[in-house]
């Protein structure tokens, strides 16, 4: 295998930047440098609280790449409430999380509205993360693998491929998110192996096999290690678990031992 897993935490609406501040430095003194050399490892706070974990980052020099969790697809202009690509780049913000099945869900985005975020920011030269995952239900009926080909494909509908090499796709069955019930790990493989050859023949094997694939759900320090044993499961994105820095260290630890 000999790749570089990335271990995401998306903090999701949780901690003001003080009690950011306070949780990126306790999982920072659980961390050694080595450790870190061996994994890539990305946290992604809400908005308000980037700066101040940007500074505390750099001050202390933490090997954690700084993500946030959406952003707007224009770079500037009337739309009230919302926060640029643009704005986050100038902020050092490295990766944005673009379409999770949350954004789908309680606020309406569609393929195509993700399909621009992505490009804004490619654009704004960041790294996007494409979040695509099934329901229940989609499950239930054996429909998972056309959900994903179609989330795919919809995403990256006329984006250049050569600006891709550094995508994430992130796989987020959307039955595993927040409940306690995580993917079996060869479930996870079969759909990180089918959004492979999805991105084979939409980009080009070589350009596939560059691409960073990610499974969350309920992601743990019990199921990690199983997790990214798999062959296409290139990291994980981690939700609840990447709260506690106790449990996140662990997950980074399990990841750099596997990987
Ligand atoms: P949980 O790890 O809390 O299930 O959340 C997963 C997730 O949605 C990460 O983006």
């Amino acid at each position: 295998m000999g790749r570089k897993l990335l271990v995401s935490g998306n903090w999701k609406m949780n901690y003001t930047h003080l009690e950011a501040i306070t949780a990126l430095q306790a999982l920072d003194v659980r961390l050694n440098r080595s450790l870190l050399a061996k994994v890539d490892v990305s946290i992604h706070p809400p908005f308000t609280a980037l700066r101040s974990v940007q500074t505390v980052v750099e001050a202390d020099d933490i090997p954690v790449m700084l993500g946030a969790q959406n952003c707007h697809f224009e770079d500037k202009g009337a739309y009230t409430g919302e926060v640029s690509p643009s704005m986050l780049a100038k902020l050092g913000v490295q990766l944005v999380i673009v379409g999770h099945s949350e954004r789908r869900t309680y606020f309406h985005e569609t393929d195509d509205d993700i399909s621009r975020k992505l490009s804004a920011v490619l654009r704004n030269k960041m790294i996007p993360m494409l979040c695509v995952g099934e329901s229940l239900a989609e499950r239930e009926e054996g429909a998972t693998e056309a959900k994903l080909e179609s989330q795919l494909r919809g995403a990256l509908a006329g984006i250049d491929r050569k600006s891709l090499s550094d995508l994430v796709v992130a796989y987020e069955p959307i039955w595993a998110i927040g409940t306690g019930r995580a993917a079996y790990p060869d479930d996870a493989e079969a759909a990180c192996r089918h959004l492979r050859s999805v991105l084979s023949q939409l980009l080009g094997s070589e350009l596939a096999e560059q691409i960073r694939l990610l499974y969350g759900g309920s992601v743990d320090p019990d199921n990690t290690a199983e997790l990214v044993s798999n062959e296409d499961v290139d990291g994980v994105l981690v939700g609840g678990a990447s709260l506690d820095p106790e449990k996140f260290a662990a997950i980074i630890k399990q990841a750099a031992s596997t990987g």
